[in-house]
């Protein structure tokens, strides 16, 4: 299994990954799905994948952990659940429409979902729209960049115009996060509290 580390990717040039189905091809001897391993810049080791449904436990139980702030600038407004169709809905993705990653800690029982980044694709405007989240005992060690550049990489494989998303003005981490990957932030006309951001691919 090949060792990724998290910074190893933040900064750089976005490079052609190999096609998914080399990725994340289902291992022949084991029968699990075969993940990317990721070091954290602190020695922390995690399994990086495409989303599957058998991720919405996890995905429902870090929502849970989430802090309020967090649902918040994820979901742009507040939610105190996730919806058991609502996390259906986000770990049984379209794949001609959307990709979505997650970073898999598996040295806890049950394992335990610290990060997702997913894209949307809108056909007629040729582009994606994306959101990302990490686990806030799991942020500042290059995680949120990882998934980011993952983003852009997959949009840029399929060909993608352009990578955007809605981020909340008081949202520095992300903004911070976008601007050093080279993303444009624009305001949302009548929206004061929220920016555009983007990057042309
Ligand atoms: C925003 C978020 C994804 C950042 O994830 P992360 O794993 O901490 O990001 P990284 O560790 O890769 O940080 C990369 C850069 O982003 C910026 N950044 C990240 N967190 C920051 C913070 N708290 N304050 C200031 N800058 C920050 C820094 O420039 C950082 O580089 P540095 O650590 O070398 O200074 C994470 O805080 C999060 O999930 N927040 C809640 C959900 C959300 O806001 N999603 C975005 C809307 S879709």
């Amino acid at each position: 299994m090949n060792m990724t580390s998290a910074r190893d990717t933040y900064p750089r040039h976005a490079q052609l990954p190999p096609p998914s189905r080399e990725r994340y091809a289902p291992s022949p001897v084991s029968g699990k799905p075969r993940g990317e391993a990721v070091r954290t810049a602190d020695g922390r080791e995690l399994i990086l994948r495409s989303i599957e449904p058998g991720d919405m436990a996890a995905v429902q139980r870090c929502f849970k952990r989430l802090p309020s702030q967090d649902v918040r600038r994820r979901f742009m407004h507040a939610m105190s659940e996730l919806p058991s169709p609502m996390a259906q809905r986000l770990c049984r993705i379209d794949p001609e429409l959307e990709a979505a990653y997650v970073l898999i800690d598996e040295t806890v029982k049950p394992a335990e979902l610290r990060g997702v980044g997913r894209i949307f694709v809108d056909i007629a405007s040729n582009t994606a729209e994306f959101s990302v989240l990490v686990e806030r005992e799991w942020t500042r060690i290059g995680l949120g960049a990882l998934l980011m550049q993952r983003l852009v990489d997959e949009c840029r494989r399929r060909g993608l115009s352009e990578i955007w998303g809605y981020v909340l003005m008081e949202n520095r981490p992300m903004l911070d996060l976008c601007k050093e990957l080279g993303f444009v932030a624009k305001m949302v006309p009548g929206e004061a509290s929220t920016a555009q951001i983007s990057l042309k691919l």
